[in-house]
């Protein structure tokens, strides 16, 4: 029997965020393009009695270890789909930035839903792990998927995109996040404020043909985030470091999901290099990743 089991997981930046209305379940509809990237988590389930969680690499305390916290969540669900009161003890050893806009709580909760239904022997099949990941948050459905896919719904209804080759890119990270709700919120205020209403989102035509053909001059072009006027609204340094991105030769600038991540696209590995140590002189923390990378895979 096993003993324990790890899963790896990814981080995700969003290509293409459009916000439509505000529903009446309190969600937005989306176009939600995700793109997971080479900044991993790793979630290991060890065999317990009970159901336990530990951080690693979370120096700030920011991950809550109370039932709030969604792997805990995760184990949960799956132990009641699976009509039992298993037990694991779940390490989670952080490097995806916390409440940063890269779905690291979404991206922990798909390892602890892998890692556990292997450690239980249960067998669910990703159709059946995706179903109880969606009930977990909009984020998590795509953290067991991976690649790049367009979310529509509330993010949670994927379709895989075709994507040539590997994109480059640099993300600075800010020293405090921002809240995911806040954000949303801020945008519907700034859309009332405005009078604008909300159209209704579709995928971005030049944005899913830079993606098939792995152009990254159209890629950084096209790149699109509703969401990013109201993020700067609350956080109002995140405009200084996208204009920093912008001037040191970022094929592209924007604000990952609610942010305060910024993302800047980069026209080759070595080109992320440079940009990196640009932006090191103005940015808290900057690190450069790849992708596409796979989903929530067991190592
Ligand atoms: O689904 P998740 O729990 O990650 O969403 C967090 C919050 O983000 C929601 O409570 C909601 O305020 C906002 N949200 C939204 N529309 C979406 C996804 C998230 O308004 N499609």
């Amino acid at each position: 029997m096993t003993s324990s089991v790890t899963v790896r997981v990814p981080a995700k930046v969003n290509l293409q965020l459009s916000v439509g209305p505000l529903r009446d379940d309190g969600y937005h509809d989306l176009v939600n393009v995700f793109h997971a990237v080479s900044l991993f988590d790793e979630v290991t389930a060890a065999e317990s009695d009970r159901l336990s969680i530990r951080v690693v690499g979370d120096p700030a305390g920011q991950v809550p270890l109370d039932e709030s916290n969604l792997a805990i969540r995760a184990a949960r669900a799956l132990a009641a789909r699976a009509g039992r009161s298993y037990g694991a003890e779940l390490v989670i050893r952080k490097s995806i930035p916390v409440a940063g806009g890269m779905a690291g709580g979404s991206a922990d909760a798909a390892a602890a839903l892998v890692a556990c239904d292997r450690l239980w022997g249960l067998g669910l099949s990703r159709e059946d792990l995706s179903d109880i990941a969606a009930d977990l948050g909009s984020d998590v459905p795509f953290a067991l998927l991976g690649g790049t896919a367009v979310g529509t719904g509330r993010g949670e209804m994927l379709t895989p995109l075709p994507v040539s080759g590997t994109f480059h890119w640099v993300f600075a990270l800010a020293d405090a996040g921002l809240s995911t709700p806040a954000v949303y919120r801020e945008c519907d205020r700034l859309r009332e404020a405005a009078g604008e209403r909300a159209g209704w989102p579709a995928l971005s035509e030049p944005l899913a043909h830079a993606l098939r053909d792995g152009d990254p001059k159209s890629l950084g072009r096209a790149l699109v985030n509703d969401l990013q006027p109201a993020s700067i609204m609350l956080r109002r340094s995140l405009a200084r470091t996208l204009d920093e991105g912008r001037e040191q030769g970022a094929l592209g600038a924007l604000v990952s999901g609610s942010g305060p991540t910024c993302a800047f696209l980069a026209e080759s590995a070595e080109h992320a290099l440079d940009l990196s140590v640009s932006l090191r002189r103005v940015c808290h923390q900057v690190v450069s990743a790849y992708g596409p990378v796979p989903g929530a895979v067991v190592v």
